[in-house]
């Protein structure tokens, strides 16, 4: 069975993809992770992030692994952790550069499939609906306002140590949605037939039992 989550960015995908995974015992694969992990590659060998050859080149040589453990998805690169690594500004603001190359795209979504090939799955990024799983059983859209997804970004900040304005996570985050729902190839972009969620007012608790209420109309 096959899940697709998507939706702009902070509306809450990967911890209700998580959530749901654990539930359902399926495994949990974010695909934003993928792209984040190509643009730290680029900045780790101070390739441009619109170096569109570079960056292929550094995809041939390197090596990408997806773990899946008991508290959610581990990164490797080159066999090193960079789970939290790939979660920093500099990632986050850039990685819509590195996303919006079509070969980057090409040789990403294949590995996704291929996840999805081997295992029942539940898959969060922002083309799973339209384009990676276009035959999943359930296909979720997540949404929430954007001053929503800052406040919830700048908690998830707070327990980390960061302490950004307010004000610069929502343009941050608006501008990223931008670029993403503004792209070429494969923009962020709600399946005609994905189940559309606002999560502005709901906790996390009522969100998974509305997903798992979806999935189990689907079953
Ligand atoms: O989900 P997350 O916010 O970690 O995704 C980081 C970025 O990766 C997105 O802003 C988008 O540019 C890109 N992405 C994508 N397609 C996906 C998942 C993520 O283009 N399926």
């Amino acid at each position: 069975m096959e899940i697709a989550i998507d939706g702009p960015a902070s509306a809450g995908k990967s911890t209700i993809a998580k959530l749901i995974a654990k539930q359902l015992k399926f495994i949990y694969c974010d695909t934003g992770a993928m792209y984040r992990t190509v643009t730290l590659l680029a900045k780790k060998y101070q390739i441009d992030y619109g170096n569109v050859s570079g960056i292929l080149k550094l995809m041939d040589k390197h090596t990408i692994k997806f773990n899946n453990t008991d508290h959610g998805q581990e990164v490797l690169l080159d066999d090193e952790n960079v789970s939290e690594e790939i979660r920093s500004e500099e990632i986050t603001n850039n990685v819509s550069q590195v996303s919006a190359i079509k070969e980057v795209r090409e040789k990403l979504v294949e590995m996704q499939r291929q996840l999805a090939n081997d295992s029942n799955i539940v898959m969060d990024g922002r083309d799973i609906g339209t384009t990676v799983l276009p035959d999943a059983q359930v296909k979720i859209f997540l949404i929430a306002s954007v001053a929503i997804r800052a406040k919830r970004r700048y908690d998830e900040n707070i327990t980390r140590g960061i302490k950004t304005p307010l004000k610069k996570l929502e343009d941050e985050i608006a501008a990223r949605d931008y670029k993403d729902s503004h792209r070429k190839v494969s923009p962020l972009r709600k399946a005609s037939d994905a189940v559309e969620v606002d999560t502005s007012d709901m906790t996390i608790e009522q969100v998974v039992s509305k997903v798992l209420e979806i999935v189990a109309e689907n079953k």
